[in-house]
């Protein structure tokens, strides 16, 4: 059995999760390569410490250049802020090392780019946690589409809203950073454009439109001090699919009262898929030819039937969670480096996500019809 031992640079919110993750597959899945958590790098040695030792890392650094160069790390797990992404998978990749890092990838296409292009050339495998195109239903709907169950598509309806910055009180933070890229656009809206290429296909132009509500923010919790906000905090797209199939996308982390609105609507000649991840174990679908007086949609729900449930569960309709689908994307990411399917979304493929985001931001300020090509 093989053995990839961890080097996990960043124990926040995603650090946690990709743990639990990295715990959870080895529990539930038969996988063809066994993650160890072996090396934790946080911002200073105290705090990596503390968060080995509450994660379950052998070790710890406060500097992730020494985990990179460490021989023990075999995989290269980024889940610090989104300006260190570049230059972390940057070295990993130099050193030859395989690199799984969170969404967005980079601040910018032509950083993504130059990141996938460097990987491409040293023959390093990637992979990005847009962990939402693992939810079992997500991989349902993308089968029905394919299966033409629903006709041929003709639109697409999307949204990711959350509400975690809607009050005007809430702190400034490495989300609001310009140097990291756009706000929410690439925060969420990389999650809703990364689910329509992956169920529909790519996507050939836009035309967005960008806002900043609150243009000051504290600089810490209860500070009067503010500090001003550049990047947008609303966004929203019309989209053309090169397929021919037109829709929107829209991202929100101002939408008060949402907590998990990525949901989207696809359309087809012969029916409706919708999913929305505040009830991430359900889609509803619905056909045309149903007896008059009894049309409407179906609900199912997740079962062992779908992707992956069940290793979690034998039993229908008792839930996967976040951090669950997150198992599910280490599952792809072990086969993988085992030398089985390539993982999906990939740096070229997060590039091509991050090339839709740039192009929502350029035709919001030129305030014209965008193509992805373009950018
Ligand atoms: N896939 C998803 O569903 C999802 C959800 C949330 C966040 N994310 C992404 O995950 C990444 C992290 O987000 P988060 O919410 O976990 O953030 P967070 O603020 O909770 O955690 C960031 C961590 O990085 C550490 N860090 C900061 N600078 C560092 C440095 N120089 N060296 C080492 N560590 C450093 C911080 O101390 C902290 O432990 C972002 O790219 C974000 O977009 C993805």
């Amino acid at each position: 059995m093989k053995m990839v031992r961890v080097g996990l640079i960043g124990s926040g919110f995603m650090g946690r999760s990709h743990t639990f993750a990295f715990n959870t597959a080895s529990s539930v899945f038969e996988l063809p390569a066994t993650p160890v958590l072996e090396l934790l790098a946080d911002v200073d040695d105290d705090t990596a410490a503390a968060a080995a030792k509450a994660l379950g890392f052998s070790r710890s650094t406060g500097d992730w250049r020494a985990l990179i160069d460490d021989p023990a790390v075999d995989l290269v797990d980024i889940t610090a802020p989104n300006v260190l992404h570049k230059p972390i998978a940057l070295a990993a990749i130099a050193a030859g090392k395989p690199v799984y890092c969170e969404k967005p990838l980079a601040a910018n296409a032509a950083e993504a780019k130059e990141m996938a292009d460097a990987a491409d050339a040293a023959g390093v495998i990637t992979a990005v946690g847009f962990n939402y195109l693992k939810n079992p239903m997500v991989t349902l709907a993308r089968e029905i589409v394919a299966s033409g169950e629903i006709g041929e598509v003709v639109s697409f309806r999307g949204i990711h809203a959350e509400d975690y910055m809607a009050d005007p009180q809430s702190p400034y933070t490495w989300r609001m950073d310009p140097e990291g890229g756009h706000g929410v656009v690439a925060d969420l809206g990389s999650h809703i454009i990364s689910i329509a290429r992956y169920v529909v296909g790519p996507i050939a132009s836009v035309v967005g439109q960008i806002a900043t509500v609150t243009t000051e923010r504290p600089v810490a919790p209860g500070a009067s001090e503010t500090r001003r906000v550049e990047v947008d905090d609303q966004a929203r797209a019309l989209v053309r699919f090169e397929g021919g199939a037109t829709g929107s996308i829209e991202a929100s982390w101002i939408a008060t009262g949402r907590k998990m609105t990525l949901a989207f609507d696809i359309t087809g000649t012969k029916g409706t898929i919708a999913v929305d991840h505040e009830r991430m174990n359900e889609l509803q679908i619905y056909t045309t030819g149903q007896p008059a007086g009894r049309e409407g949609f179906k609900t199912i729900l997740a079962g062992p039937d779908h992707d992956s449930y069940a290793a979690f569960c034998p039993a229908p309709g008792h839930q996967l969670g976040f951090n669950d689908i997150k198992a599910i994307e280490v599952k792809a990411l072990m086969t993988a480096l085992a030398g089985g399917a390539p993982f999906r979304p990939d740096f070229r493929e997060a590039w091509e996500i991050q090339r839709v985001v740039d192009a929502v931001v350029a035709s919001a300020r030129a305030e014209r019809w965008v193509n992805i090509a373009e950018t």
